[in-house]
């Protein structure tokens, strides 16, 4: 599909910016709207460590505040810094939840090795039973 080769396209190019000069591991994402447009972002490190935010959040919370409230997919690009990634980067626990704050179970997650080795999953096979805003409603 020609939308997720632009998505897969903006996610690799997002690792350039980066800023991971304590894990030298560099991470770009690009998410797609149900409208179609995208938003990217990279991971951002912090010497306190703990303030350091992943690829996929920076992407989601750029488009949160921007207005967009409905996702289709998201691609994810990992791995040392300077070197072609030589696996997939799977998105960690938190960013699964924020997923899970903003998408249904059919969203999809693109792992990207390169523009021509990229695995597909949807977000209720990488956050089974999650947490959810209906727990609190009951
Ligand atoms: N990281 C991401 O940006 N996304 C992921 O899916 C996994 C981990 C970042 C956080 C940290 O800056 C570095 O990668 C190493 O964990």
């Amino acid at each position: 599909m020609k939308k997720y080769q632009e998505l897969v396209h903006a996610a690799i190019k997002m690792r350039k910016y980066s800023y991971a000069p304590y894990s030298h591991f560099t991470v770009g994402a690009a998410l797609l709207s149900k409208d179609g447009n995208i938003f990217t972002g990279c991971n951002i490190e912090n010497a306190a460590y703990s303030p350091t935010i992943c690829a996929e959040r920076v992407a989601f919370f750029k488009a949160i505040s921007e207005g967009e409230k409905e996702f289709e997919a998201i691609a994810i690009v990992g791995g040392k810094e300077n070197e072609k990634p030589n696996d997939y980067c799977a998105p960690c626990g938190v960013c699964r939840q924020v997923m899970n704050e903003f998408c249904d179970g059919n969203f999809k997650i693109i792992l990207v090795k390169n523009e021509n080795d990229i695995s597909i999953y949807n977000l209720l096979e990488l956050l089974p039973k999650g947490f959810g805003s209906h727990n609190l409603s009951k």
